[in-house]
């Protein structure tokens, strides 16, 4: 059984303040959630104190991204090792914006990758395709480059361990989610893919979310596909009701 996993993705909003005073908020209301993986990530500046106000909590902190070293002169860069050490146990690694303004691609993700997984993180690898990309039918051909090229060289027992993230760049912050369908597809092609390029076992065991405008009123249908394992979510994961509704999608 795959323990799903609901992530928020805050990405560039919120003071330290506003950062703490939206983990406080959502304390009280999941702190019963027991079946589901709760996971905030923050900006950077305020992960210390986030990791402050969760501790004890059934909340895990992840960052938005990482470097492949672990230290040296790497101007503004942050280490996954660094992350471990304000209290992070996942870290998102190639999200789409990444990909799209700050020049992420396979080969970095990758390192990043590897270099997350030496220092005991959880990586949220993201792929997706774009609009562009869907309408001309070359989706899987693109998720499939993504998937090999993103976790090249890593051991079976590792991508077990993972967590991918598929995330449709034309669904993300736009309101337009995959259907429940369209979600589905990808997933299980990923899962067999995961199958054919590492083993069966990895397949069975590492966890696919969906991202791109999953709110309270999609999350249901998406968690009901058999290959969705958790969501991603960006818009609704800044406000702790529409979060927690989202965290406890099994209660609605
Ligand atoms: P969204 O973002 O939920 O606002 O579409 C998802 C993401 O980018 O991870």
């Amino acid at each position: 059984m795959r323990k799903p996993v609901i992530a928020g993705n805050w990405k560039l909003f919120k003071t330290i303040s506003e950062s703490v005073a939206l983990v406080d908020a959502l304390k009280p209301i999941v702190d019963k959630t027991r079946s589901v993986e709760i996971v905030v990530a923050p900006v950077f500046t305020a992960l210390s104190r986030v990791s402050e106000a969760i501790a004890g909590s059934n909340i895990n902190l992840s960052a938005q991204n990482c470097f492949w070293e672990e230290e040296g002169a790497f101007t503004g860069e942050v280490a996954p090792k660094l992350l471990k050490d304000v209290g992070c146990s996942y870290v998102i690694i190639g999200h789409s914006e990444r990909r799209q303004y700050f020049g992420d691609t396979d080969l970095s993700v990758n390192k990043k990758v590897k270099a997350a997984v030496s220092a005991d993180l959880t990586p949220i690898v993201c792929v997706g395709e774009t609009l562009a990309e869907r309408e001309s039918g070359s989706t899987f051909t693109v998720i499939e480059a993504q998937v090999k090229n993103s976790l090249t060289g890593i051991p079976a027992e590792v991508v077990a361990r993972l967590i991918i993230a598929y995330e449709p760049v034309w669904a993300i912050g736009t309101g337009k989610t995959a259907s429940d369908e369209q979600a589905q597809e990808v997933h299980l092609f990923i899962r067999e893919l995961v199958a054919r390029l590492f083993s069966p076992g990895a397949a069975d065991k590492v966890r696919i979310l969906y991202g791109g405008s999953v709110k309270p009123d999609n999350v249901k249908g998406l968690m009901a596909q058999p290959d969705i394992d958790g969501a991603l979510v960006g818009g609704a994961s800044l406000k702790a009701d529409s979060f927690a509704s989202i965290v406890n999608y099994a209660a609605s």
